[in-house]
């Protein structure tokens, strides 16, 4: 498999704000994503948090099996365009449940007190619905995993996280009844984010220690997302054999549910550069876009440690600004003080009003939480299709903001 292909945007042609998803690059990650789906027969699941632009699910669908959601919104989207819907949520609400039952193929429960809850009425639904059978299964949580996940923010088997079922809570549970069990058809885990094989290897191998006992009574086992699969040094033959070993010695079939893997570096947001402020107290100048970091990328913001890939230009951290050239801190525009990036970026020319910025990366969890703050102007949504032409897939305007005001 080739390398990922370089963005061919040309922003002169772009109305900014917006956000701009490259046909020929969501492709190649999908057919990434596919090939390991062809050579493992694991089912391949679209996890709809990270990226939710419908327009373009058929594309998604030509390469994958279905959808992956948290609520009862993300599943009628999701029912919208694909067979399978595959739900997870920490709890679920009782006046959704029967149109979650509706919507979702595959049921899974954080905890067996909701699956106790609302098991009579899978059952039920079951019972009137042979042909559209729910299948139920249990999120579990395998404590901590050597080489896991970044801060507590983002990993869900750190101490005291709600998500999923430690292995004593599922003994305890089985040995109150030893039926729990019944109607359970898989297991389901999430331990990571942006994480490499080695960590995965290292999750699964913490499953098999813990749940081990219990796989040979499952269909599926559900690995999450949380891999950089696509990524052109993920060791994507070693994640096919480990999922091949896996499914052979227990069993069962290997569900994937990949989200940023999906649009990794397939959707940039496209600002301009609409003032320039010089401080003398500090080594840059500031360059005031038409976007907010907080309104529109808030998920990245919440990881200062991560590095915002910018067209044209080199990251640089605050140990490393003195004498560079053409430094610039790139800000939003909201009446928030840390409206900005945290790091800087070196760019080849200096930046003046008008100028154009690509956030390279800069679709993947910020489309799905944008809000309007300040009343600032929502990203238009532009698709750049394989033949080069551009559509504008949706635009905000001042509606948008009052419907969701009142
Ligand atoms: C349960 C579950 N599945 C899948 C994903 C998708 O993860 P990613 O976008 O990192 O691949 C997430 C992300 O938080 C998740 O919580």
């Amino acid at each position: 498999m080739k390398n990922r292909p370089q963005s061919q945007v040309d922003t002169a042609k772009i109305d900014t704000p917006a956000f701009v998803i490259e046909e020929h690059i969501l492709r190649h990650n999908l057919s990434i994503l596919k090939e390991v789906k062809e050579k493992t027969g694991t089912k391949m699941l679209q996890a709809l948090k990270t990226w939710a632009t419908w327009e373009l699910f058929p594309i998604v669908r030509e390469y994958l099996d279905g959808a992956e959601v948290s609520s009862l919104n993300e599943a009628t989207l999701g029912a919208e365009y694909y067979d399978e819907v595959h739900i997870y949520a920490p709890a679920y609400r009782e006046k959704e449940f029967e149109e979650i039952l509706e919507k979702c193929t595959t049921i899974i429960f954080n905890s067996f007190l909701q699956w106790k809850k609302f098991k009579p009425q899978v059952e039920e639904w079951n019972a009137q619905n042979p042909q559209k059978k729910r299948e139920c299964g249990l999120r579990i949580n395998p404590g901590d995993i050597e080489g896991g996940s970044h801060s507590g923010l983002w990993s869900p088997t750190s101490p005291g996280s709600r998500l999923g079922i430690r292995v004593s809570e599922f003994e305890t549970a089985l040995k109150e009844d030893p039926k729990a069990l019944e109607g359970i058809s898989g297991l389901h885990f999430h331990v990571f984010w942006d994480e490499a094989l080695p960590q995965l290897k290292n999750a699964v191998a913490a499953v098999e220690q813990k749940f081990g006992k219990y796989l040979p009574q499952m269909k599926w086992v559900n690995w999450g997302g949380g891999q950089t699969i696509t990524n052109d040094d993920y060791d994507r033959e070693g994640l096919v054999e480990l999922i091949n070993a896996f499914q052979k010695k227990h069993g069962v079939t290997v569900h994937l549910e990949p989200g940023a893997a999906i649009v990794k570096d397939a959707g940039a947001l496209v600002a301009t550069v609409l003032d320039m402020v010089h401080r003398d107290d500090v080594p840059f100048e500031i360059a005031v876009l038409d976007m907010s970091f907080n309104a529109h990328m808030p998920d990245f913001l919440l990881s200062p440690d991560l590095d915002m890939p910018v067209a044209r230009a080199a990251v640089v951290r605050e140990e490393g600004v003195a004498d560079q050239p053409n430094l610039y801190q790139l800000a939003g525009g909201t009446c928030v003080t840390g409206d900005h990036l945290s790091h800087y970026h070196s760019f080849e020319r200096s930046l003046m009003p008008g100028d154009k910025i690509m956030l390279l990366d800069g679709i993947q969890y910020n489309l799905v939480q944008c809000t309007m703050f300040n009343g600032v102007q929502h990203p238009s949504i532009v698709l750049l299709k394989q033949n080069g032409e551009y559509e504008v897939l949706r635009e905000f305007g001042y509606e948008d903001y009052k419907n969701r005001m009142g």
